[in-house]
């Protein structure tokens, strides 16, 4: 493909992606994960962080606070979780899912009754991040009224819950401790912290500071962060605690040694796979983490390693506009790939959250030169 097959692909993958995220976002303000995926029928809160995000990036606001509005309100739904849990912990005895809030809701803000498992924590934390991007671009100093009661329920929520092991993003592993979990967490807490009261400020800020220390001390004996704590294995989400949250600088060493391995271990060709063990539909490359590492380049400050990435993601696209999860050019273990497709049929496509992290991208790189341009005139 030459550079203007490739710009033009560009556009149209931008602009594709801009109609299916704001096509399936629902009058509450939920969006589901795939409209023609069986299984990806809810609301995450993880994904749609950054559906909304993109939306916030690319002038659509309006999208974005009617999402904020839908977490809120499902939050103060749920309240009775939140407000119970202390008694709970209390009593030391063993708490079932319904114990916590769930990571994925029916778009009105219903449970899950599934038994996949739902305590996740990480997009209470991601919500609270997505709430101050979207205070600042929109240059408000408080957080509105209408989000006071939700906001303070979550931070209470994360400071109960941040050290008791619960699944990943992937929904896996649910007895371990996950730093991609801490730093949203961290990440979310640390954002919203300065538009918080002194006294909710100072403890907020002390969360994220002993959440960011526990990720210190249970790093890798070899230098870098772990999938899980104690776990030998990466995870490509380990690249959150930098991208977008800050936890880490980009060229903190721990940062960049574990950078290092996942460039090593499950970066192929410009795709990125989730972690080496992977089989879930073999294993294969996922747009979402491609994009994630190539935010990081430029965080980094290495846009000429970004670009080839961006570049890999566009030539995904299908011949029906969208993107899909993954994609199994290169899997860890091809045999799981007939397994999945005949549980749950073809890779979800379109995966909003594969369009979403595609216009982050694309929206930095372009800014990116923006900026360098002006530089360069001044
Ligand atoms: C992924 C999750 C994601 C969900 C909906 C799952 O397969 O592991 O990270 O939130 O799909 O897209």
């Amino acid at each position: 493909m030459d550079s203007t097959d490739i710009t033009a692909k560009r556009t149209l993958l931008t602009d594709t992606s801009l109609e299916i995220i704001m096509a399936h976002q629902h009058a509450g303000g939920a969006f589901v994960a795939s409209p023609s995926f069986s299984q990806y029928g809810y609301s995450w809160l993880r994904d749609n962080t950054y559906n909304a995000y993109a939306l916030l990036l690319y002038g659509q606001e309006e999208g974005t606070m009617r999402y904020l509005n839908w977490v809120s309100g499902t939050v103060l739904k749920h309240r009775l979780i939140i407000e119970q849990l202390p008694g709970k912990l209390e009593t030391g005895g063993p708490l079932a899912n319904s114990d916590f809030l769930g990571a994925r809701y029916t778009v009105d803000g219903g449970n899950d009754e599934s038994d996949w498992p739902n305590f996740q924590i990480d997009g209470y934390g991601s919500w609270l991040w997505l709430l101050s991007q979207y205070l600042e671009k929109i240059q408000l100093q408080e957080i509105p009224g209408k989000w006071l009661e939700s906001v303070h329920l979550v931070l209470q929520y994360l400071s109960m819950v941040w050290n008791i092991p619960n699944s990943d993003c992937w929904e896996e592993h649910p007895d371990h401790i996950h730093p991609s979990t801490l730093a949203c967490v961290a990440g979310g807490v640390k954002a919203i912290s300065r538009y918080l009261d002194p006294s909710a400020r100072a403890a907020a800020e002390t969360l994220a500071g002993t959440i960011r220390s526990f990720i210190i001390q249970y790093s890798h004996p070899s230098g870098r962060f772990p999938k899980y704590i104690g776990s030998e294995s990466i995870d490509a989400s380990l690249i959150w605690l930098s991208t977008p949250y800050k936890i880490f600088p980009a060229d903190h060493p721990l940062m960049r040694n574990t950078v290092k391995a996942i460039e090593r271990q499950i970066l192929e060709e410009g795709g990125v796979k989730r972690y080496p063990e992977d089989t879930y539909y073999g294993g294969g490359q996922w747009i979402i983490l491609s994009a994630w590492l190539a935010w990081y380049y430029l965080e980094e400050g290495s846009p000429e390693k970004a670009r080839p990435l961006l570049d890999w993601i566009i030539r995904q696209q299908k011949d029906d506009g969208t993107l899909p999860e993954q994609v199994l050019a290169r899997t860890n273990d091809p045999s799981m790939i007939r397994p999945w497709e005949e549980r749950w049929g073809p890779v979800a496509a379109p995966l909003l959250w594969s369009h979403a992290m595609y216009l982050i991208v694309d929206y930095q790189l372009s800014g990116y030169y923006t900026i360098q341009k002006e530089k360069n005139h001044a």
